[in-house]
C-alpha cells in the first residue's frame, strides 16, 4: 500500500515538475509586429487577418504588387483598431536577392516596430510523377519552400536574439510528415523545413525565441486549385483522406500554437494522429503533449498500417487503370 502511494506521489510530482519546467507563456500580439511571407493569398492572407484581429501590426511579403494591394485592403477591414494598427505590403522575392530583402525588412521594422513573430508561409506545390517533374522544378521547390524560409528567418533573427523575444513559424505540410506518391519534389522541400526548425529551436531556446512547425492538410486556397491541375489521380485520392480545410481554420490553429510556443502545430483528426505518430525526437512544450505522445504512439502506428495498405492499393489500382486505358487506345 505504502509503495503504491509513494509511486503515485512520485508520478504526480514528476508531472508537476515537468509542467513547471515546460509550460511557456502565451505571447500577446496586441501592438506587436507580425510578418508573414506569402501573405497576399491563401493561408498567408488568413494568417494576416487572424493576427490583425488580435491587434498586431502586420507586414505581408509577396512578389505580386497587385495581389499585395488587394490583400492589404482586405486585412485593413479586419483590424481591431484602425488608428494604431498598421498594415504594410512589401513586394519582394524572398529567395532571390538577400540584400534587397534585408533592406526592405529593416525599413518595415523602422515603420511598424521590430518583428516579434515571423511566419514563413511562402511556398508552392507541384504534384506529378517523378519522371514528369523537371530538374528545374525540383530546384524551384527547394528555393522557395526551403531556402526562402532560411532567408527571411536570417533577416529577422538577429534583432530577436538581442531582444530575447520572438516567435518563428515554418509552414510545412502533412506531406512533410509522410512522403506521398506524386509529391517527391514537394515532400522533400517540406521535410527540409523540419530539419531546419528542429535545429533552430534548440539553438535559440536560451534566447527565448520559440519555433513552431506547422503541418497543414489540404487547404482550400488558390495554390491548392493550381496544384489540382497537374495532380495525378492517386495523389489526389491519397491526400484527400485528410479532408479539405478552410484557410481560416488553419490560420487560427497556427497563430494559437505559435502564441503558446508549441513546437508542432497540426489540425484535424489525421493531423492529430500524424503529429503524435511522427513526433520522434522533436521537442515537447507541455506535459499534456508529452503524455499524449507516450500513450498514443504505438496505437497510431497500428492504425497507420491500415492507411498505408489503403494508399498502396490506390497506387496499384491507378497503375492498372492507366494500363487498361493505354491498351484501349492501342
Ligand atoms: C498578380 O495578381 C493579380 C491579382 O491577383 C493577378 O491578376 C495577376 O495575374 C498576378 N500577376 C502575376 C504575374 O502573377
Ligand atoms: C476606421 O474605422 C471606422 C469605423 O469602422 C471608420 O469609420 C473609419 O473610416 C476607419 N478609418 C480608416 C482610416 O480606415
Ligand atoms: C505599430 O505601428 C504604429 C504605426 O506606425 C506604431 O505607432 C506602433 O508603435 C507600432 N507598434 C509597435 C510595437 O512598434
Ligand atoms: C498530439 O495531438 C494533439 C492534438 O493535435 C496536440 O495538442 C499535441 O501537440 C500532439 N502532439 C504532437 C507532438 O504534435
Amino acid at each position: 500500500m505504502l509503495v503504491v502511494v509513494c509511486v503515485l506521489g512520485a508520478c504526480v510530482g514528476a508531472i508537476l515538475l515537468l509542467h513547471y519546467l515546460l509550460s511557456p507563456k502565451i505571447l500577446q500580439l496586441k501592438g506587436k509586429h507580425v510578418m508573414i511571407t506569402g501573405g497576399s493569398s491563401g493561408i498567408g492572407q488568413a494568417l494576416a487577418i487572424e493576427a490583425a484581429k488580435k491587434g498586431a501590426n502586420i507586414s505581408i511579403l509577396a512578389r505580386n504588387q497587385t495581389a499585395l494591394n488587394a490583400a492589404k485592403e482586405v486585412i485593413q477591414k479586419e483590424l481591431l483598431d484602425n488608428v494604431t494598427q498598421k498594415v504594410m505590403a512589401i513586394s519582394v522575392d524572398i529567395s532571390k536577392d538577400y540584400d534587397v530583402l534585408t533592406s526592405k525588412i529593416q525599413q518595415a521594422e523602422q515603420e511598424i516596430g521590430p518583428v516579434t513573430m515571423l511566419i514563413n508561409c511562402a511556398g508552392f506545390s507541384i504534384a506529378g510523377r517523378f519522371e514528369d517533374i523537371s530538374l528545374n522544378d525540383f530546384k524551384r521547390l527547394m528555393d522557395v519552400n526551403y531556402f526562402g524560409s532560411v532567408c527571411a528567418t536570417k533577416a529577422v533573427v538577429e534583432g530577436m536574439k538581442q531582444r530575447e523575444c520572438g516567435r518563428i513559424v515554418f509552414v510545412s505540410s502533412q506531406a512533410g510528415q509522410l512522403g506521398v506518391c506524386g509529391f517527391s519534389g514537394y515532400s522533400a522541400s517540406k521535410y527540409a523545413l523540419r530539419g531546419l526548425a528542429e535545429s533552430l529551436q534548440m539553438e535559440w531556446k536560451p534566447y527565448s525565441i520559440r519555433v513552431t512547425l506547422s503541418f497543414p492538410p489540404d487547404t482550400d486556397t488558390p495554390g491548392y486549385k493550381e496544384e489540382l491541375k497537374s495532380k495525378p489521380k492517386e495523389t489526389q485520392l491519397i491526400s484527400e483522406t485528410s479532408g479539405l480545410f478552410k484557410p481560416q481554420q488553419v490560420a487560427h490553429q497556427i497563430i494559437a500554437d505559435a502564441q503558446f510556443g508549441r513546437f508542432i502545430s497540426s489540425i484535424g483528426l489525421e493531423g492529430y494522429m500524424l503529429s503524435n505518430l511522427t513526433c520522434g525526437m522533436s521537442p515537447v512544450c507541455c506535459v499534456g503533449d508529452a503524455i499524449q505522445q507516450v500513450l498514443t504512439m504505438s496505437i497510431f502506428r497500428l492504425v497507420s498500417f491500415f492507411y498505408l495498405w489503403g494508399f498502396d492499393r490506390v497506387v496499384r489500382k491507378c497503375k492498372e487503370e492507366a494500363k487498361a486505358d493505354k491498351s484501349k487506345i492501342d
